[in-house]
């Protein structure tokens, strides 16, 4: 099957709007289950594969999504380009919000994570480089996209990947940004680097929800006010990923 984009949903997009004669394909991988069926079908004249990471009524939390089965679902059903949707807390100042972000680089504070198709018995030892996470040129394309519909996007920034599901502490967060990250999320990671093992072009659009701990005014985060701000950022991805298939 050829597929022109896939698109990996994050909490708050668990169903891809306007996703004409969908099918759903539930695939076997060696990896177990992915996170549901992928469903595929046509938007604005492209072939369009989607996958809700955390399940349509989302049930995985951030430590338990099969992080291989899904990019490998994606793969088997020959999808060569992934976007994924990650919703993130803001470290910088000027990542408020509902601001997107199509970050550039990623430093990962997971743990116990599967994070390479090789972590098998007797299977070929494969180091990928990984110096920049993400594929230029796609993210390049999502900026431009993202501009082209008329949205403010920032190109560029450090994705830091924390192992949830509960958020982290102020101290957690002034670390981060001392380590130099802009941004902070649950499931950035081993996503990227295991579509580079697949020689995936893999991109991350970032909404942000809410500042990180400690960064913004809140003395507390309210998980109704990230899911509010999410529900406004998500309607943009729609009009993105359209002008980015639109683009060739
Ligand atoms: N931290 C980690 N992941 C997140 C956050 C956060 O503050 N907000 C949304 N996803």
């Amino acid at each position: 099957m050829s597929i022109d984009l896939a698109v990996i949903g994050g909490s708050g997009l668990y169903a891809f709007d306007g996703l004409e004669n969908p099918e759903r394909h539930a695939v076997d991988t060696p990896f177990g289950p992915a996170s549901g069926d992928v469903v595929t079908g046509t938007f604005r004249g492209k072939r369009l594969a989607f996958l809700a990471r955390h399940g349509e009524s989302h049930t995985v939390p951030p430590h338990r999504v099969n992080y291989r089965a899904n990019l490998w679902a994606l793969h088997e059903l020959g999808a060569r380009r992934v976007v994924a949707i990650n919703a993130v807390g803001g470290i910088r100042d000027d990542m408020g919000p509902r601001t997107l972000v199509v970050p550039d680089q990623i430093i990962d504070y997971t743990h116990g994570r599967y994070t390479s198709f090789n972590d098998v018995d007797g299977a070929e030892v494969r180091h990928i480089d990984f110096s920049e996470p993400y594929t230029a040129s796609l993210r390049a394309a999502i900026v431009a996209a993202a501009r082209a519909e008329g949205l403010a996007v920032i190109d560029g920034g450090v994705h830091g990947v924390t192992q949830g599901p509960r958020l982290e502490t102020r101290a957690e967060i002034a670390r981060m940004k001392r380590d130099g990250c802009d941004l902070v999320g649950m499931t950035g990671m081993p996503e990227a680097a295991l579509a580079r093992e697949l020689d995936l072009e893999f991109a991350c659009l970032a909404l942000v929800a809410n500042f990180a701990a400690g960064a913004g005014d809140d003395e507390e985060i309210s998980i109704e006010e990230i899911f509010a701000h999410l529900a406004a950022a998500t309607a943009n991805v729609p009009p993105i990923l359209g002008r980015l298939l639109a683009q060739g």
